[in-house]
This record gives structure tokens, sequence and C-alpha cells, in this order.
């Protein structure tokens, strides 16, 4: 079973425990994206977040850190309530100590990776990980237009995940709408993410059963 994972970027901030409640019926995961300024322009979102939405949702919280030196947040995020982290193999030169340190602190980790980085790169660490997160846009905006080269990539990782067997969730962000959904779903995506096509949906909740309904057959 798939799942549908609501990115508050695009939430109303000045709403956020009202939106949440919401969509809550529809997402099992709030994904909360963490932007530096630096391994990306803008800044957003952080452990304060975290820390607010904590006591209103018992779904899973998922940060998606944009951040150099990823691996220096994870035991404040842990602590504020973060039940899995996902960092970009773009910003570590070795994954491996961040993942173990995610680990470390209780929480459970995903490598992301941009669009022009090789996606065979994350096949050494597919039996470390929980789960593998592939851009479908350019990090650091919500709004953008799904890049269709991600398709063949999640294809390229569905099939090496399939070929060791291994338990990895594997996630698209960025762009995703009803319109391309069961195209991520069939390319071999478990959990759709999406930011615009729910808080931006005139109705956020009826958006999110939609997406639900496209990745629940996944
Ligand atoms: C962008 C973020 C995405 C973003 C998706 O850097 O990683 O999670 O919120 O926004 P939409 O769904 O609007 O493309
Ligand atoms: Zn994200």
């Amino acid at each position: 079973m798939g799942k549908l994972s609501a990115s508050i970027l695009a939430a109303d901030f000045a709403e956020l425990g009202s939106q949440i409640r919401a969509v809550e019926p529809f997402a099992e995961v709030f994904h909360i994206d963490v932007m530096d300024g630096h391994f990306v322009p803008p800044i957003a979102l952080g452990t304060v977040i975290v820390e607010s939405i904590r006591p209103v949702t018992e779904r899973t919280l998922h940060g998606h850190l944009m951040v150099d030196a990823p691996e220096s947040f994870f035991a404040e995020l842990a602590e504020a309530g973060l039940n899995v982290v996902s960092f970009h193999m773009e910003a570590v030169g070795d994954p491996e100590p961040a993942i173990r340190k995610a680990r470390e602190v209780g929480m459970g980790v995903g490598l992301t990776m941009n669009l022009e980085t090789p996606v065979d790169a994350v096949f050494p660490f597919l039996d470390l990980v929980d789960d593998v997160m592939l851009m479908s846009i350019r990090p650091g905006w919500s709004g953008q237009e799904l890049n269709t080269e991600v398709f063949p990539r999640l294809e390229a990782v569905r099939a090496e995940i399939d070929r060791r067997g291994a338990q990895v969730a594997l996630e698209v962000d960025g762009g995703v709408k009803p319109v391309n959904a069961q195209r991520c779903v069939d390319a071999g995506a478990t959990t759709l993410i999406a930011a615009s096509a729910i808080f931006g949906a005139p109705d956020a909740a009826a958006a999110a059963q939609e997406l639900a309904k496209i990745v629940e057959g996944a």
C-alpha cells in the first residue's frame, strides 16, 4: 500500500494546525522541508515547526533536509519529535556516518537525490535506509512542474530495490499532481509527496483524498 505525504511548505502557516487536521485522514505522512540558504537558496522551516506540529498529529513527521552538514541537526530534530529524516547525497561525502547518526538518535533515515545526480549513486546504500526520495524538481520551491526525467530514474531505483528484496520506500518529491500521480506509481513510487496540489487546492482535504486514492493502489 502506497502512502501520501503532505508537504506543508505550501500550507497557510497561520492556519497550520487546522490544515494538518483537515488532510490527516488521507495523508499518512507530513513532509517538512528544511532549507538553510546554502544548500538551496531559500531558508525555510526547522525544529520549531516540528515542535509545534508534534502535538497536533500522530502521523509520521518526515524531515527533508536541504542543508549542508545535515547530521548536525539530527539530534535536535529527533528531540522535537521528527520520526524520519532524509538528507541529500549531494550534501555529504560518504552518507554512511550520517545514516548511523540518524539511527543513533532514534529516527528512520532516507537518502534524497537531485535530478542531476546519477541515480545508481544510491544503490550501495539501499540496504541501510528506510527510504529513497527522488527529486522531480529543483529543490527549494513549491509550485514547480514535475520534470519527466524522474520517471526512468524511479524505474531504475525500483528495479534495484526489487532485485535486492530491500525494504525501502520510494518517494517522489516535486510537482506531483493528480494528472501525473498514476505515472509516478507506475514507475515504482510508493510514496507521493505533494505540497501545492494539496494546500493550494480550494479544498485541501478533497485534493489529498484524490491523490491518496491513486497512491493507495501502489
Ligand atoms: C521543494 C520541496 C518539496 C515541495 C513540493 O524543495 O522539497 O517538498 O514542498 O512542492 P510541490 O508539491 O508544490 O511541488
Ligand atoms: Zn521536500
